[in-house]
């Protein structure tokens, strides 16, 4: 009963790569090059690197430790850990978050797999720069094509899910990823010895500071949060599964090291090859998808075979990344129906997907026909973007933060975290210090800051 209650990351490896694979993602590869272009490159960068370690690792050991602890899922994790009143409620704030975020996600899942297809047909080949940024404004703003990509991006999240293969997906990662990881360091080493590539490693290595607003600082905290996959309990539900000895310091220093090194070295590949081929870097969601086929066919431009092979073989590794990301975003909602409302998995996961798909398809119309609609002169996909990335991740955060500082059991948080005492003493000081002091300050003047109280 349990297993099925719980999803289907059985194994205690599988749960640890499964957090890993929920962390990366199009966060990384797709997210943190369109936000470090929207927000003026090097300084973005150092402010996001900051967020990463003050708020990002602090607060991805936070929610193992819950979840390890109250070995359940993350909306029900908090009232088992003693949360009264109002606390209960976080764990669906948590719930809506990643509904919400998958509602967009899923658009620019499909996206990449339009570019598997693209790749593999070689419709790819032979294009100016100007070609790819017209071919990418009309197939998203068409409206019908990126709807069937939704569906397809969707459908195959769903079918994972109802499958029970999860695991087998999280697995075949373990070989997967550090293949993304190769193609993704080649990559790099292509796009820097591209002619004029190197005020594109300059934007992103030289910050300056004098374009940081306190925009600049809620966009740095909300690529944290997105890129990590926090505030929204999913690496809970995924650490109620690590075994007891595992150190949560350690798993949240690789994942957050191994997410951090995977963006920095993507904005390595966009950023010169932007410069390199005149793409503006502040383009926005676009960005990666009109420069990366240039990276490919002026690269390999000899050897057209070889910039085929490997423009498929990157866009697939992509999409598998994008994936079980996708995947950890589905599982929260479909455990809540099945639990709230008694419903069996099997009904659960389709009727999560369905709201998905019908507010996905919103989003994705508003890329193109429905772009006339704003609120607060943004577009749906931005806005969705905009409101779970920048508010309410941030928002459970804090919560989680304040509760496992204020709440929870002092006893329990820090069994669980110096695993009975294998960690320094000094460690868990600091860290005691960071989640019940310095991490929601931060968070709190960030969102003042944003409205304007701080004027940095
Ligand atoms: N971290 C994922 C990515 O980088 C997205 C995600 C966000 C997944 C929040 C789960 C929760 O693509």
């Amino acid at each position: 009963m349990e297993q099925v209650t719980r999803g289907n990351f059985g194994s205690k490896l599988g749960a640890i790569l499964a957090a890993a694979g929920s962390a990366i993602g199009l966060g990384n590869v797709w997210r943190f090059p369109y936000e470090t272009g929207a927000n003026g490159g090097g300084a973005f960068l150092v402010l996001y690197l900051c967020c990463v370690l003050i708020i990002g690792v602090p607060l991805m050991v936070a929610e193992f430790a819950v979840g390890r602890r109250s070995r359940t899922n993350g909306y029900r994790a908090f009232p088992t850990l003693g949360a009264k009143g109002a606390w209960k409620y976080v764990g669906f704030l948590c719930v809506l978050t990643g509904w919400l975020i998958l509602c967009y996600y899923g658009v620019v899942q499909g996206w990449t797999i339009e570019y598997v297809v693209q790749a593999g047909m070689n419709g790819l080949a032979g294009k100016t720069p100007a070609d790819y940024a017209a071919d990418f404004t009309n197939f998203v703003s068409d409206p019908v094509k990126p709807l069937l990509y939704l569906f397809l991006s969707m459908g195959l999240t769903l079918g994972v899910i109802l499958m029970g293969v999860q695991k087998g997906i999280e697995r075949a990662s373990k070989v997967l990823m550090p293949m993304l990881f190769v193609f993704i360091v080649v990559l790099v080493g292509c796009s820097v010895t591209l002619p004029g590539a190197s005020d594109g490693i300059k934007f992103l290595l030289l910050p300056d500071f004098s374009k940081v607003t306190p925009a600049t600082f809620l966009a740095a905290m909300g690529q944290a949060f997105f890129s990590l996959s926090i505030g929204m309990g999913c690496l809970c539900t995924y650490a109620s599964y690590f075994p007891k000895e595992a150190n949560l310091f350690g798993n949240a220093l690789n994942i957050a090291g191994i997410d951090t090194m995977i963006a920095i070295l993507s904005g390595l590949i966009i950023f010169p090859a932007a410069y390199a081929v005149g793409i503006e870097p502040g383009a926005g969601p676009s960005l990666v998808f009109i420069t990366l086929p240039n990276v490919f066919y002026q690269a390999f431009g000899q050897w057209p075979w070889l910039a085929y092979a490997f423009s498929l073989m990157f866009y697939l590794l992509l999409a598998m990344a994008a994936l079980t990301s996708a995947i950890s975003l589905l599982e929260p909602p479909t455990l809540w129906i099945h639990e709230e409302f008694h419903i069996r998995r099997r009904y659960a996961a389709p009727i999560a997907t369905a709201i998905c798909v019908l507010v996905g398809i919103a989003c994705s119309l508003s890329m193109g026909v429905w772009d006339g609609y704003k609120i607060g002169g943004m577009n749906l996909f931005d806005f969705f973007d905009f409101t779970t990335a920048k508010i309410l991740l941030p928002l459970g955060g804090l919560l989680t933060a304040l509760f496992v500082g204020w709440k929870m059991d002092k006893k329990a948080l820090l069994s669980e975290i110096s695993n009975e005492r294998v960690l320094p003493q000094t460690l868990i000081r600091i860290y005691y210090a960071l989640i019940r002091v310095v991490l929601p300050l931060a968070i709190i003047a960030i969102f003042l800051n944003e409205l304007g109280l701080f004027g940095f």
